[in-house]
């Protein structure tokens, strides 16, 4: 299939670029760069052998984006193209709502007037809040959002199951995410935080690396095994492929919204993914217990079942493969 995917210069966008065309699709490019790099273009080619079509477009840039479609002709669309830091969010909430509102509407009424009718759409965990139950399924009932970011992944998703009603022949996969992490094991592409990282995982190899001094774990009281919270950390390279199979499904099907949650299954805690950095890259790190963050929930992870039944898939790496995967770009990086 041809497949325009937006964002696709990005951490996980890089990545299901690579696995396309490991399958045989034609993947285009759509990016604005914002939170990614040029170089990420010519590292997917070192992978794969294959150049991918790029348009640095933003896709708020609803003109720029329809010659995009004109010019492509997709048969499916893979939507990434989003902002994703929740405490920016809080801080920016109007460029948050104008970034993945504006974006999501440009997608869908370009893919309406072209007669584009498959879309797979990064969703998050985050719409589930803090669950009361874990871990969580697909029917788990969504909670009022605890940032604008969490408000824009839950609006977009309402966007494309009201629109799929609207328009009968629409066909929409939506991907609820639990914590990307690792990088593709040629250590070519991988996260590239700007700035001081957020996520644990940077922060992790940042630190190893001795960019950062120290890491903080956020809280050792929480009501978990060993007072850290706990998130399902899924590799990045079978969080792509997920994509792939979502868009192949879709290719067969008229008039659906698959919903998947895209985790693991495994829940491990702050202090866990410490101990199994340290362990698989032989490396120390320098870190201290801090308070809590706010926002934090303590604990969620994936029931996944349906995923894997479904789509045919179950994840190839674990985390300590993530960890080495991260540890070894890091490393790449600095040279
Ligand atoms: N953490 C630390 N120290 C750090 C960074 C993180 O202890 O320096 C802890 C956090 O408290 C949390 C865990 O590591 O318990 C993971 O934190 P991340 O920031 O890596 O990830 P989050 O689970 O907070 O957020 C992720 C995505 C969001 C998404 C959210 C949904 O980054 O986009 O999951 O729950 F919204």
């Amino acid at each position: 299939m041809k497949i325009i995917v937006t964002g696709g210069a990005g951490f996980i966008g890089s990545h299901t670029v690579v696995e396309l065309i490991a399958r045989g699709h034609e993947a285009i490019i759509v990016d604005n760069f914002s939170n990614s790099q040029p170089f990420i273009i010519d590292r997917i080619k070192e992978i794969t052998g294959v150049s991918p079509k790029l348009y640095q477009v933003d896709c708020t840039d609803k003109k720029a984006l329809k010659q995009v479609f004109e010019n492509e002709k997709p048969e499916g669309v893979i939507h990434f193209a989003a902002s994703k830091a929740v405490g920016e969010s809080v801080l920016k909430p109007l460029l948050y709502y104008r970034n993945n509102l504006t974006s999501l509407i440009n997608v869908l009424e370009i893919m309406k007037e072209e007669k584009v009718n498959n879309i797979v759409f990064s969703s998050s965990c985050t719409v589930y809040g803090s669950p009361d139950v874990i871990p969580v399924t697909e029917k788990t009932p969504i909670k009022k959002a605890e940032s604008p970011y969490g408000n824009t992944k839950q609006i977009d998703e309402q966007i494309l199951t009201d629109f799929q009603k609207a328009n009968p022949l629409f066909n929409v996969s939506i991907l609820r995410y639990f914590n990307p992490i690792g990088a593709h094991p040629t250590g070519k592409i991988g996260e590239l935080p700007i700035g001081t990282p957020n996520n644990l995982i940077p922060f992790i190899t940042q630190t190893a690396a001795g960019i950062r001094k120290q890491l903080t774990i956020f809280g050792d009281t929480y009501d978990t095994k060993d007072g850290s919270c706990i998130r399902d950390y899924i590799h990045v390279i079978d969080l792509a492929i997920t994509h792939i199979k979502a868009i192949e499904k879709l290719k067969k099907e008229n008039g659906i919204v698959d919903v998947y949650n895209v985790g693991t299954g495994v829940g491990s805690s702050v202090i866990e993914v410490i101990e199994s950095f340290e362990e698989a890259t032989k490396q120390k790190l320098n870190f201290r217990i801090g308070n809590p963050r706010e926002g934090d929930i303590s604990a969620i992870y994936a029931d996944n079942t349906k995923i894997v039944s479904e789509l045919e898939w179950k994840p190839k790496y674990n985390l300590k493969d993530a960890l080495v995967h991260a540890w070894e770009w890091q490393k790449k990086l600095q040279k």
